[in-house]
């Protein structure tokens, strides 16, 4: 039985989801609740283990079909050791990038099937659905020149897929919050990290006390 709140971070490349996140776990911390931030593809030693095969090397080592399963079963593995056992404890949970960036990488600009990125989805999830996503909205090209501007590691490799695959990816999300408007909240990241931060908050504090 889930107690806990699960809030996920999502959007395209250099949207700032991870400054805000920290931010944000920091923010629920002060407040004194128990708060999990962690990260997708990642936040197990097996879901690490697989980031770095999927972030990095050529553009074209993995398709997209490829890409939606080795991230489903690491999600599988972070939502069963990680995020349903934080949850069951009560925790605030918050997760850099979980199932809609599947639907959106891999399904929307992917060109993977709908049904089966659904298909993966529920294998790897079950009912462990986010109470909250915030989407993290910003022009693709602006998004690609932070990203850039930010990159000394090698993690680049969907940041390197072209721009249109990029600007489909905002189309995407997009998508997603008007699919659900209920979870999702549309963040306009374009802006400074303090005044981004403010919605984040009000965002945040609506759901946890409306
Ligand atoms: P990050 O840069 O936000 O850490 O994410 C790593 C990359 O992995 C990012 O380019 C998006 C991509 N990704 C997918 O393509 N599908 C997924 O399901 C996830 C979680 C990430």
């Amino acid at each position: 039985m889930k107690r806990g709140v699960f809030i996920t971070l999502e959007g395209g490349e250099g949207s700032g989801k991870s400054t805000q996140g920290k931010r944000l776990a920091d923010a629920l911390r002060a407040t004194g609740r128990d708060v999990v931030l962690t990260r997708e593809p990642g936040g197990t030693p097996q879901g690490e283990a697989l980031r770095a095969l999927l972030v990095r090397g050529e553009t074209g080592a993995w398709s997209a079909a490829s890409e939606a399963m080795l991230m489903s079963a690491a999600r599988e593995v972070h939502v069963r050791t990680v995020i349903a056992p934080a949850l069951a404890a009560g925790a605030v949970v918050i997760s850099d990038r979980f199932m809609d960036s599947t639907r959106v990488y891999q399904g929307f600009a992917g060109g993977v099937a709908a049904e089966e990125i659904a298909a993966l989805e529920k294998m790897a999830i079950g009912d462990c659905k986010p109470d909250l996503t915030l989407i993290f909205d910003l022009p693709a090209e602006q998004g690609l020149a932070r990203a850039t501007a930010r990159g000394s590691d090698a993690e680049d490799r969907f940041e390197r897929k072209g721009r249109d695959f990029h600007e489909r990816l905002r189309d995407g999300f997009h998508a997603i919050a008007a699919a659900e408007p209920r979870r999702c909240v549309v963040i306009d990241a374009a802006r400074d990290v303090e005044a981004v931060f403010a919605d984040v908050w009000t965002a945040v504090e609506t759901r946890l006390h409306g």
